[in-house]
């Protein structure tokens, strides 16, 4: 069984039903972990499962995720959740104010630690900041992000419609296929 370490309850209803969906149980393991700032999430995610190693038995999973604006340079990217925290959406909203780019890429990478061994996955997701935040599921974000194809944000999609499309998802996409194997020839 796979214990996925995390605080965030909406990663954790994702990556479960993503991963049942697949044959794959996990459990919820609720604890927070140091994060490191640095320029990549795959280093956030590295450098926790060193601290996690020696606190966590068994096979377990992180989620380090963030929201890169093209306008901005990729800011607030690795530094998402202090963003999240201080400016939430409306922040995001007041920093594109005026600004025509809205392109922007969600990114996730989960750590797998199985046997002893650190793999790393990754997923992204291309969209555009929205004008106002619309809709009330999902998390974080989620109100004024626009996936690429859509004309909704993910806070206005059920848990399957995100699942379909979103960086976690496709994170999780080829974490299935790691634990799948390679394919028989
Ligand atoms: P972290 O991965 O917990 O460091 O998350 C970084 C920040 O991005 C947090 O404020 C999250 O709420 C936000 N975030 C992470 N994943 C998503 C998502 O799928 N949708 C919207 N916001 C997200």
């Amino acid at each position: 069984m796979i214990a996925f370490v995390t605080a965030n309850e909406g990663k954790f209803r994702e990556v479960s039903a993503k991963l049942l969906d697949a044959g794959v149980r996990i459990v919820r393991e609720d604890r927070t972990y140091p994060e490191i700032q640095t320029d990549r999430l795959e280093k956030v995610v590295r450098f926790a499962a060193t601290v996690l190693d020696d606190q966590v038995r068994g096979d377990y999973l992180i989620d380090d995720s963030g929201l890169f604006l093209d306008a901005l340079g990729g800011f607030p990217g690795v530094y998402s959740a202090y963003v999240y925290k201080r400016l939430g959406c409306a922040g995001i909203l007041t920093l594109l104010d005026g600004v025509s780019d809205r392109g922007a890429a969600f990114q996730t990478v989960l750590l797998l630690r199985r046997g002893g061994d650190h793999e790393v996955f990754h997923g992204e997701t291309r969209g555009t900041i929205a004008d106002r935040e619309r809709g009330a599921g999902g998390f974080g974000f989620d109100p004024i992000f626009v996936p690429e194809g859509a004309s909704k944000t993910f806070a206005e999609m059920s848990l399957s419609e995100k699942n379909a499309i979103s960086h976690r998802a496709r994170a999780v996409d080829a974490l299935v296929a790691h634990l799948r194997g390679p394919k028989e020839p």
